[in-house]
């Protein structure tokens, strides 16, 4: 009676948590998906009190500056899908400022007054989609945005006074053959003078048309053209230290004849110690046998010229350091005896010359 009671009252709890953890769910997908805190003269984005998972952030028409009091508040909506910023007063986005916010696939920063973007501005945005940057006050873009953006469908660029010159062509000419959508088909420029209200989207060729090397953009963009020229540089330097110490060849430096040949040795004489090494492991044993024989020739050789009987004078240094260890001494100097009796110096060259004098002292013995 009172178990099956029991059983009863448990099954009902169980079902009673099961219904409310469904319920709360329910009511905070309902409720927290959005938060829509539009023209709240906020300073500051206010953080996620809740931990609740809000996907969509949207905080237009404000006066945040994206300083640090608001990455740690946005670092409480880990769950963001999409943030829409545009509005406010930011000028600057420092690096990595998202970089926790892996999921998000929208972000709007227009109508700001951002005239510098870090290189890293967007590090960790690997799915983000869709970027908005229009009406701002932005010159050129990071030649690396597009390496941190690799997600990257749509780009709206319009309404900023855009620098026509290589670096941001040639960005914006990479993106172009990524598929990455512009969002307006007409980008005015504001400088240079030549190219002043012209779009800029005509002039994506102008650089990349004289392909090989084109100077100007090595020279002044930040981003990957002037890193790949400095890798160039340090490849030509430290070849000969750097091969010499470590036979690894860096990913992106292609392998150039100097490299080639001393990557082979090194990997020459890799295998050499691999074969000297497994040799050792094989033969040690002998080896080691060998060796001494030889050194207990070379011990008598002595002995001849100081007319003095070598084995016993070991023997009474040893004796001294106890019992134990003279005895097992005394074991293996046996044992060598007896194997230069079976084969010892014929088979060893090296030992020849002094063949005869051993045959001397072992007849004295
Ligand atoms: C946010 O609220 C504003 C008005 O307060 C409204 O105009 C806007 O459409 C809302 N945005 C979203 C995404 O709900
Ligand atoms: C926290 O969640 C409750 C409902 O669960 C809601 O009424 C409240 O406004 C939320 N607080 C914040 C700061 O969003
Ligand atoms: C960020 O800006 C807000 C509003 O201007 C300010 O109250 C806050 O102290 C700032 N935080 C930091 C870390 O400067
Ligand atoms: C845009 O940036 C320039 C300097 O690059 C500055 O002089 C100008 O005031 C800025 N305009 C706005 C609207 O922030
Ligand atoms: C535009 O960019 C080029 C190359 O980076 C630079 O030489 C020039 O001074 C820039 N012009 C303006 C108005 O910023
Ligand atoms: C871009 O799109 C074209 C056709 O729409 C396709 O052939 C090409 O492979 C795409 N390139 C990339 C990098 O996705
Ligand atoms: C080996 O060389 C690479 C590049 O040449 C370098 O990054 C790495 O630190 C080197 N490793 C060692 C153990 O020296």
């Amino acid at each position: 009676m009172m178990d099956g009671l029991r059983q009863f009252l448990l099954l009902l709890g169980l079902s009673a948590l099961v219904v409310n953890g469904k319920s709360e769910e329910f009511e905070g997908k309902d409720e927290q998906l959005v938060r829509n805190l539009t023209d709240k003269l906020l300073q500051v984005i206010p953080p996620n009190a809740n931990n609740s998972k809000v996907f969509m952030l949207v905080t237009e028409g404000n006066r945040i500056t994206l300083n640090e009091t608001d990455q740690q508040a946005l670092n409480s909506y880990l769950t963001l899908v999409e943030l829409h910023l545009g509005g406010n007063l930011v000028t600057a986005v420092p690096a990595k400022y998202f970089s926790r916010l892996s999921h998000l696939r929208v972000l709007s920063l227009a109508r700001n007054s951002i005239s510098s973007l870090d290189p890293e501005a967007f590090y960790g945005l690997d799915v983000l989609e869709e970027l908005d940057l229009s009406s701002n006050n932005l010159t050129d873009l990071p030649g690396k945005l597009m390496t941190e953006l690799k997600s990257l469908k749509i780009l709206h660029l319009q309404n900023n006074p855009w620098n026509c010159s290589c670096p941001l062509l040639n960005t914006i000419g990479r993106m172009k053959e990524a598929n990455v959508t512009i969002g307006s088909p007409i980008i005015p420029c504001a400088s240079p003078a030549e190219q002043e209200g012209k779009n800029l989207l005509d002039f994506i060729n102008l650089c990349s048309t004289s392909s090989p090397v084109t100077l100007q953009s090595d020279l002044k963009s930040p981003s990957a053209p002037v890193t790949s020229k400095h890798s160039k540089g340090i490849n030509n330097k430290p070849t000969t230290t750097s091969t010499s110490q470590n036979c690894t060849i860096s990913k992106d430096q292609k392998p150039v004849l100097g490299n080639t040949w001393k990557f082979t040795v090194c990997v020459a004489v890799l295998a050499l110690a691999t074969c000297a090494l497994i040799l050792t492991a094989i033969k040690g044993p002998s080896w080691y046998k060998r060796f001494h024989n030889y050194r207990h020739r070379r011990l008598q050789k002595d002995d001849e010229e100081e007319e003095q009987d070598t084995v016993s004078t070991v023997f009474k240094e040893t004796r001294g350091c106890g019992s134990q260890q003279t005895f097992m001494f005394e074991k293996l100097s046996h044992r060598i005896e007896e194997e230069e009796e079976e084969d010892g110096y014929f088979e060893d060259p090296y030992i020849k010359g002094a063949e005869d004098a051993e045959e001397e002292i072992l007849e004295a013995h």
